[in-house]
């Protein structure tokens, strides 16, 4: 059953107050029929927001820090009648996510408020795994946050979770070696690739090249962006059909092979998600990184890196003859509520609060993440606390198609064969026939 043939009658809202807000639900549909676990009534959300709740969340923010817990304590200081206690969810997003679905799927309610990828909104909408919350939370509310950011977590018309922080990715290099080498931060993946070589041959360092090409969610991610690069997309503008088999695909893919057969990658680069790609630059191995904001904190942090001060970031290359920059997908992370939770009025209260002025501050001054309020992205305080956020403004953006409720598949039909192509255990035109074929049949499938 579609959330939106749902039949719910709402019969009280109020404005939501710090600590206390009213929301009765009287109505109720057959849920018998219903895929989500939201098939039925909305909760209740009465009675003033206190008590203890629990926050499921992978880290986030640079290594050594974790802004979690002084986002907990601030939290805790502004709202003295709630605690909210952390549980640590596993940093894979696809692990992640498969965790998450058994346990709400099993109508767990050991965690009331989780961080979910802003890629997830379609399917946990479909399959009911997350609380719609426009009923709880007022319109002005969500008119604080920064262009688009709102359309992309709707389900059918239902908001399905509060955007927490936004990931952009970056060119990340060695300023050192570029210097000595006399060469300029390149603007083009074919310059990039070029100096790459020269810097190892040079004996300056050892690989030139590292980003993400494992099997898993990141490598649809850096695939997006190279094929965007290239020309192509994963899928036409009304997600009705694959457009992976495409002349603009296979120089994208054609390229990202030749970064590993030249020796400018590793090979092992088939293997690396976020933390090995960021290890090989940060031990001073690599010339060259595609990662995310807080990988500019990492890697010029005596504490986690060895090439502290020696890191620059830009805007990613695009390939020759395209209009630079490069494209950076958009990534980040939003704040869902479970809906087998015992405790809404303090979910909402801490959702809420994570998006106030305060909150969005120390997740972008602490964090070291882009905060998802543009009030706060706009501060000149913000913006001079992190080189990443002048050059996040001038990134050009693209998404991964993630409104279709069937994403979990096509992103794995995109990972799963670039990924083989990559590790050349497939040539790069059978890889994105074999894709076309599985994402069509996702789209078909409709998902889940
Ligand atoms: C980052 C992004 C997220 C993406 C993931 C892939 O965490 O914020 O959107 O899905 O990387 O690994």
């Amino acid at each position: 059953m579609s959330s939106s043939s749902r039949n719910r009658v709402r019969t009280v809202t109020t404005a939501l107050g710090a600590t206390a807000f009213l929301l009765a639900v009287t109505a109720c549909s057959s849920s018998s029929g219903g895929s989500g676990s939201t098939g039925g009534a909305l909760p209740s959300a009465s009675g003033p927001a206190k008590g203890t709740i629990t926050w499921f969340a992978n880290q986030f923010g640079p290594t050594g820090t974790d802004v979690r817990k002084t986002l907990i304590a601030a939290f805790e200081k502004a709202n003295p009648g709630i605690t909210v206690n952390l549980e640590q969810a596993p940093s894979d997003t696809d692990a992640y996510r498969s965790t998450l679905t058994t346990q709400i799927s099993g109508g767990s309610s050991s965690f009331d408020v989780y961080n979910g990828d802003v890629v997830w909104p379609a399917q946990f909408g479909k399959a009911g795994l997350a609380l719609p919350l426009d009923s709880y939370l007022p319109s002005s509310f969500w008119q604080t946050f920064s262009p688009g950011l709102v359309n992309g977590l709707k389900y059918q018309g239902q908001t399905m979770a509060v955007p927490l922080f936004t990931d952009n990715s970056f060119l990340f290099y060695r300023k050192d070696l570029l210097a000595k080498a006399h060469l300029p931060v390149p603007t083009t993946w074919e310059q990039l690739q070029s100096e790459a070589a020269q810097l190892q041959k040079q004996g300056l360092v050892k690989y030139g090249f590292a980003a993400q090409f494992a099997s898993y969610e990141g490598l649809t991610c850096d695939w997006t962006e190279f094929d965007a690069d290239a020309g192509g997309q994963i899928v036409d503008s009304g997600a009705t059909k694959s457009e992976i088999n495409s002349a603009a695909s296979l120089k994208a893919l054609n390229y990202m092979r030749g970064l590993i057969s030249s020796g400018v990658a590793p090979a092992a680069v088939t293997t690396f998600q976020e933390q090995q790609s960021e290890q090989l630059f940060t031990s001073g191995q690599d010339a060259f990184l595609r990662n995310w904001t807080y990988a500019y904190a990492d890697s010029n942090s005596p504490a986690s890196s060895k090439i502290a001060g020696n890191v620059g970031i830009t805007n990613l290359p695009t390939f020759a003859g395209q209009t630079g920059p490069g494209y950076s997908v958009t990534g980040g992370w939003n704040l869902y509520v479970n809906p087998h939770s015992k405790n809404l009025a303090a979910d909402i209260a801490f959702v809420k609060w994570m998006a106030s002025p305060d909150a969005q501050k120390i997740i972008a001054v602490q964090g070291g993440e882009i905060p998802t309020v543009a009030s706060v992205l706009a501060d000149p305080s913000v913006q001079s606390a992190n080189p990443a956020f002048p050059v996040a403004a001038k990134n050009k953006l693209v998404t991964r198609p993630s409104d279709v409720a069937a994403y979990a598949q096509v992103s794995q039909s995109v990972y799963s064969n670039i990924n083989a192509a990559l590790s050349g255990s497939t040539s790069p035109s059978s890889a994105l026939s074999a894709a076309d074929k599985a994402i069509g049949t996702a789209i078909g499938g409709g998902g889940l």
